[in-house]
Order: structure tokens, then C-alpha cells, then sequence
């Protein structure tokens, strides 16, 4: 039996989700196919556990340090971390059922299986039917789409010789099923996931050493964050050691874990009970057909153009399966694009200088736009404001006055072309950075924005003043 659709989109992440309901949105016949669970990495295995934990992580550290708000708590503070995870998994559970929700909402059919393409077959001429295999006996689906949406995502990457295996070596996935904390844990790759796992378990009390191969933790982020960044963390205890590469045929498991990493021109053996691989992820590529096509496939990720066309022009790939930018909302961005590129119409082209990155340790880092140093390697002649938290008074009233917000201005157009914070609730306050961006604002015209007072927002003005000398407080 087939069933012909406008669209299918393979992978039910962000990317896909999202795509499916702005093409049902626009009248297109839409089903997805998603082998595991709706709601793809990032609901399930990535942004949302990862946040949830560190929430929990934050208010065991912040009830630790009550006795500094005036706050006495007389009996000892206990972490439940089965209760934590059980925070996580509701939390989890609440939103996979919203996202089942909206499927249901937008008409939109969901086959819970394996789909890859097939050649030219007697469904269709042109390759582009989708064979849908489920984990039981039950025969597979055939459904004849007039487009595909490829939104496979990705996975951790490894590093030979150190094979995840969810008891001693873990990825983020398999950490994020710890089901109690170890006293301590090795963390290979200062980046993103990296950063925000150790500033999570150094808040639950866990002692972190951070194996990073660059001389900069983040080594994409701003300089003057990642030293602040590394400066912070370090406070907590966490130790990090930089130019360095695990040796794996060095590991030796005993009751903790031995093994060796070059630093420079030394070696440093390190003993713990857990590792953790963070050293970035790698498109999902392979088993879903793409052989039978003539899509190409470069640097391990799916070739598009500019509206996320391969080269068959009725298959469009988004996500982390093309690579660039692996972040949620840029899935999510581009999926809605390429569906309405699919619908007929002509949607405006991301600008991805524009797209709003987030780490969520403590303090939290957020950027927009481009680094001081890329900024000055493409050109430019730079102009920068940066106004510190410590000189603002929602910061002190609220007890995380670590940080500050840095500027980075076109000498000539007088155009943004980066903006870098560190400190509180820098994930939420980077938002108006990225507005800035997108309405291509300079320095002058945000401070004409009117900051209420006392609030954090107030240090994302004075920094845009600081362009010009020209801040209040300091
Ligand atoms: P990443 O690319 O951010 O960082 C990997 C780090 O590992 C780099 O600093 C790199 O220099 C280092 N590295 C690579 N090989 C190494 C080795 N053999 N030994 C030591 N260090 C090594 O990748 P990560 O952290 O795994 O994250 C994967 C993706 O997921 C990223 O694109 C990230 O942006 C995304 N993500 C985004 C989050 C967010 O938006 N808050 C949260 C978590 C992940």
C-alpha cells in the first residue's frame, strides 16, 4: 500500500517538527517519520535534560549559599539526585506531549520507524520514495512524496580508541542517564557541551577536570569571554588542562580510571572515576538512502543551497545534517524556510551572523555576530564598549555580579558587528542583542532605547555607550 504526500520529512527533531508544521500550515499534505521519539536530540538527549539538570544545580548551589542572602537553613542541605532526574524526565514527558500535540493540531501524519529513499522504482521515477521500517515484524510502509525534508540531526562524535560505553566512558547522552553522580570525572572538550557538563556536576559537587585540545576553552567564542569563562569555573574548582589530547591506549580500568594526556611536550596521567566525550557532533548521514540519489555529500554533511535544495531538487536538508551552525533554533529557522520555500514562496535567507549562541553553565555566556578577533581578521577597523556587571544594581540585589557585556562596532558604518556576555541571564538578554543585529542598529541608536531601572538590561546599554566613552557607571 502507498500514500502520497506534498511533503515527508525524515527526523522529528526541531528541524523537522517545526517544517512539518509550517508546511501543514500552508496546505501542504505533511507526515513525518521519526525512528526514536518526537521532539528529536534536543527534547529528549541534549538542550532540554541538559537545562533541567542545571537548573537543579543552580538551586542546590544557590540554597548552599542562603547564609549570604540573610537566609539561615539549620539542617544540612541533601541532594535527591533521583529526584532530579525524575524533575528532568516530567519535564521532558510535559513537552514530548505538547510536540505530539501539535502534530495532531496541524493534521500531520507520524510514522514511528526507519524511512530511507529509494532509487527510481515502480512507485516513482525519480528517486524519492520513502521506505519506512519499523523495529517489529510489521511489513514496511511505502509513501510517495512529491518532496522530502531530510532533518536527521547528528551524533557525538568519538575518539578511537575510546569507545562510549555508558559505564565508564560516556557521551552527553549517556550522562545525562547517570543515576548517581561519581565523586569525579574527566571532561574531554572544552566546548559547549564540555563547559556547561562541568559546571553542572561542579555545582552538585563533583571535582571536574576539563581536557581541552585548543589554548582557550570555547575556542569560537570571544577570548575575553573564554578567559572570563575559564576564570569563573576555576573558583568552583575545576581544573583545566589546555593544548591537550587524551591518550587512549593509555586507559587503565581499575577502581577509578588511569590514563595519560599530552600536554605540549609532557604527559600528565590523570586518575578518575568517569569520562566524559564532548569533542562535537557529526551529521547523520548514512542509512537513510542517500546512495540511491545524487545528493552530495562533502565534509560528512548534505550539500544545500541557499533555500536548502540538494542537488535532487525535490529533497531539501536542514539541521545539523548540513552542518554549520548545530543548534536547535537554527534547525528550527531553517526548516520553517525550507518549507515555505517548498509551498511556493520566497522567504527571506537566514543571516546567520545574526544567530544568538547560549551556554548554560554558571555564570552563563550568550553571543551574537562576530568575534573581536574574527572581526579584526576579516577587516575591520574595530570600535568596543564593555560595561561590567559589577557596576550595576539589579546584579549586587541579585548576588551574580560576575561579568560583563562587550561590544563590537564598525568604525566606519558605525554597524554591529558582535556582542559577548558573560553573567546573569545573559541566555535571555541576548536576545535584544540579535534584534539589534537583525535591524542592523548601531551602538548610538540602542542607548535611544530606554533601560528600566534597576535591571540587568541596563549593562547592555552602558556597554553600547562604552562604544563611545560614554557610559553612566562607570
Ligand atoms: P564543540 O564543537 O562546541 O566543542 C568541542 C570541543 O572539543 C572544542 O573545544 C574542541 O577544541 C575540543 N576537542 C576536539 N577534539 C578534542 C580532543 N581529542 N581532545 C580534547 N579536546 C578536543 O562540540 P560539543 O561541545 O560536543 O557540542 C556539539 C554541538 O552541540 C555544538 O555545535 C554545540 O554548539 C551544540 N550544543 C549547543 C548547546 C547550546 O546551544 N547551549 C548545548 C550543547 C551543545
Amino acid at each position: 500500500m502507498t500514500k502520497e504526500y506534498d511533503l515527508v520529512v525524515l527526523g522529528g527533531g526541531p528541524g523537522g517538527y517545526a517544517a512539518a508544521i509550517r508546511a501543514s500550515q500552508l496546505g501542504l499534505q505533511t507526515a513525518i517519520v521519526e525512528q526514536d521519539k518526537l521532539g528529536g536530540t534536543c527534547l529528549h538527549y541534549g538542550c532540554i535534560p541538559s537545562k533541567a539538570l542545571l537548573r537543579s544545580a543552580e538551586v542546590y548551589r544557590q540554597t548552599n549559599e542562603a547564609s549570604s542572602y540573610g537566609i539561615e537553613i539549620n539542617n544540612t542541605v541533601a541532594l535527591n539526585f533521583k529526584k532530579v532526574q525524575q524533575r528532568k524526565e516530567k519535564i521532558i514527558d510535559t513537552l514530548h506531549r505538547g510536540v505530539e500535540a501539535l502534530m495532531k493540531q496541524g493534521k500531520i501524519d507520524v510514522y514511528k520507524g526507519i524511512g530511507r529513499i529509494l532509487g527510481p522504482s515502480i512507485f516513482s521515477p525519480m528517486p524519492g520514495t520513502i521506505s519506512i521500517e519499523y523495529e517489529n515484524e510489521q511489513e514496511n510502509t511505502m509513501i510517495v512524496p512529491k518532496n522530502i525534508l531530510l532533518a536527521t540531526g547528528s551524533n557525538p562524535k568519538s575518539i578511537p580508541g575510546l569507545a562510549v560505553d555508558g559505564k565508564n566512558i560516556l557521551g552527553s547522552k549517556e550522562a545525562l542517564e547517570l543515576t548517581e553522580l561519581p565523586a569525579s570525572m574527566v571532561i574531554v572538550g572544552g566546548g559547549v557541551i564540555g563547559i556547561e557538563w562541568a559546571s553542572m556536576l561542579s555545582d552538585f559537587g563533583v571535582k571536574i577536570t576539563v581536557v581541552e585540545a585548543s589554548s582557550n576553552i570555547l575556542p569560537n567564542e570571544d577570548e575575553a569571554i573564554s578567559k572570563k569563562l575559564e576564570a569563573e569555573l576555576r573558583k568552583k574548582g575545576i581544573e583545566f588542562i589546555k593544548n591537550a589530547h587524551i591518550l587512549p591506549d593509555t586507559l587503565e580500568v581499575n577502581e577509578q580510571l588511569k590514563i595519560n594526556c599530552s600536554v605540549n611536550e609532557d604527559t600528565r596521567t590523570i586518575h578518575t572515576d568517569k569520562l566524559l566525550i564532548a569533542v562535537g557532533r557529526e551529521a547523520n548521514v548514512t542509512n537513510i538512502g542517500l546512495e540511491n540519489t545524487d545528493i552530495l555529500i562533502s565534509d560528512g554533511v548534505i550539500q544545500t543551497d541557499g533555500f536548502y535544495r540538494t542537488k535532487e531538487s525535490h529533497i531539501y536538508a536542514i539541521g545539523d545534517c548540513i552542518g554549520g551552525m548545530q543548534l536547535a533554533h537554527v534547525a528550527t529557522q531553517e526548516g520553517v524556510l525550507a518549507a515555505e520555500h517548498i509551498a511556493g514562496q520566497n522567504p527571506y535567507p537566514i543571516e546567520y551572523t545574526n544567530v544568538p549562541r547560549c551556554i548554560y553553565s554558571f555564570p552563563e555566556a550568550a553571543s551574537v555576530g562576530l568575534t573581536e578577533m574574527q572581526a579584526v581578521e576579516q577587516g575591520f577597523e574595530v570600535k568596543v564598549g564593555q560595561f561590567p556587571f559589577q557596576n550595576n544594581g539589579k546584579a549586587l540585589v541579585y548576588g551574580e555580579s560576575e561579568g560583563f557585556v562587550k561590544i563590537i562596532a564598525d568604525v566606519k558604518t558605525n554597524d554591529i558587528i558582535g556582542v559577548h556576555m558573560i553573567g546573569p541571564h545573559v541566555t535571555d538578554m541576548i536576545s535584544e542583542a540579535g534584534l539589534a543585529k537583525v535591524l542592523n542598529a548601531s551602538p548610538w541608536e540602542i542607548t535611544q532605547s530606554i533601560y528600566p531601572h534597576p535591571s540587568l538590561s541596563e549593562v547592555f546599554g552602558e556597554a553600547a555607550l562604552a562604544v563611545e566613552g560614554l557610559q553612566i557607571h562607570g
